[in-house]
């Protein structure tokens, strides 16, 4: 999709609001319209958001192919906030992953968006393209099959679509990542035939200013090792590296934005597989900060990796602080389902302009609370830490798990595992697949920090 300032268009779109007959997500032709025009329901006027805008607009673009209308005028619309979420809407409407099947409509598609000349317009359009093209990478990564991506793939994936945009892009393997010790990342990595990744995104645009830093959870498969996923609940588990495919995408946008900031964005990438050498129950392991962990099931393993992570990331670029992205639980798809992604934080501060971008961007979060009582659930008698804390509050236990691999530095972490896959169908404004859920939220958040 791109925009042009314009009025020279195949069909117009036409807002209504507070409509009976076009009510608020509907799409209707006008009759007797001189040019094609699609009537798009709003609902009240005084109720509409950049929210209900770009779902109203998501479904635009599959209701005009049926004209093979390539060219859209947007009228009555004119604040820019609306214009821009009318613009993603459409945008992600229109999105395809055509890795394994081809996009038959694609010569049916709707290319462009003809817009007002309104003041302030031309930088939010900008905006709102580098947004959608990183979250595009990163639909296309989540999107991506395991037997496609794996850590290596990843990191190829990476460089080739980072680099160009100045970001710096540093990966090394194993046997760099043990003189580290990031001992209980390994861990999980062992009992995959692929070599573990850890891909290390810069990006300089703020001199010797300290880097904010973003870390992704990047298991690009999660059979659950030896404690096995029944079927169903592993179908999706190549979609369990979207935490670090959300911080590659938002290192992206920053970059593509060249806001004035310096950011890296940290990923160790593996496979949570089974086989002789693979972790198991009982293990008692360590870690990059040196706290000893055991196993209580090897399916709590994104948080061994984020662990070292966290605490190699802090460690390394003593970063002012730190945002971690994770399909950490399935505890917080039960409390929070598809409509918001869970936090916890170990600094307010940092968590309210957290949540602030997050509202800012549509992409809503939800803060969970930390308290010390949780911490007991994870105490174990023969190692520092267990690395589950029981059925109750998992979602909290996770977060403040990762918290103890942290001394200082201010962060926040989001359990993304119900947001940032649509399995079953589209849901506005999301397509089905992958949804890029939080890459504007952290673009917003570097952006205004
Ligand atoms: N990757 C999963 C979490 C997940 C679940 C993501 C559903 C997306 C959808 C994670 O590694 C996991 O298996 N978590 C366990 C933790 C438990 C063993 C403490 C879970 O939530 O069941
Ligand atoms: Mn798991
Ligand atoms: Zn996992």
């Amino acid at each position: 999709m791109k925009y042009e300032f314009s009025e020279v268009a195949d069909v117009i779109l036409k807002p209504v609001f507070g409509s009976e007959k076009v009510k608020k997500g509907s799409l209707l032709l006008e009759p007797g319209a001189e040019t094609l025009t699609l009537l798009v329901g709003l609902g009240e006027r005084e109720a509409v958001s950049t929210a209900t805008v770009r779902e109203a607009f998501f479904g635009v673009p599959g209701e005009l192919c049926k004209y093979e209308a390539k060219k859209a005028l947007l009228s009555e619309l004119e604040d820019p906030a609306l214009l821009a979420a009318a613009f993603e809407g459409l945008w992600m409407g229109n999105y395809v992953f055509t890795r394994y099947k081809e996009d038959k409509l694609a010569d049916k598609r709707l290319e462009t968006l003809c817009v007002p000349e309104v003041e302030g317009l031309k930088e939010k359009l900008e905006e709102s393209t580098h947004l959608m093209e990183s979250a595009d990478f990163t639909r296309y990564l989540v999107n991506t099959r395991a037997i496609d991506l794996y850590p290596e793939t990843l990191a190829q994936l990476a460089k080739e679509e980072l680099e160009p945009l100045g970001i710096e892009v540093e990966v090394f393997g194993r046997k760099k990542a043990q003189e580290l010790g990031l001992k209980a990342y390994l861990a999980v990595a062992e009992g995959s035939d692929k070599e573990p990744q850890v891909i290390i995104a810069k990006y300089n645009g703020a001199g010797d200013a300290p880097y904010a830093a973003l870390i992704g959870k990047g298991l690009t498969y999660d059979s659950g090792g030896y404690d096995v996923k029944p079927g169903d609940g592993m179908f999706t588990m190549f979609g369990d590296m979207a935490g670090s495919a959300t911080v590659l995408g938002a290192i992206r946008a920053i970059a593509a934005s060249k806001l004035e900031k310096n950011v890296v964005a940290v990923v160790l990438a593996c496979e949570n597989l089974i086989d002789g050498s693979a972790y198991k129950n009982g293990d008692i392991i360590s870690s990059h900060l040196g706290k000893t962990i055991e196993i209580v099931s090897t399916d709590a393993e994104g948080r061994l990796t984020l662990a070292d992570a966290l605490s190699y990331t802090e460690a390394t670029f003593h970063p002012s602080y730190m945002i971690d992205v994770a399909t950490l639980t399935g505890a917080v798809v039960i409390a929070l389902g598809d409509v918001a992604a869970g936090a916890v934080t170990n600094n307010d501060e940092l968590m309210k302009d957290m949540l602030k971008a997050a509202e800012h961007a549509d992409e809503l979060i939800w803060e969970l609370p930390a308290y010390e009582a949780y911490k007991e659930q994870y105490k174990s008698t023969f190692a520092d830490l267990k690395n589950t804390g029981g059925r109750g509050a998992g979602t909290i236990t996770a977060g403040l798990f990762l918290g103890e691999f942290i001394q200082d530095t201010p962060w926040v972490h989001l359990d993304v595992a119900g947001v940032t896959y649509r399995h079953d169908k589209a849901k506005p404004p999301y397509p089905q697949g992958a949804s890029g859920y939080g890459v504007k939220a952290l673009y917003h958040l570097v952006k205004n920090r």
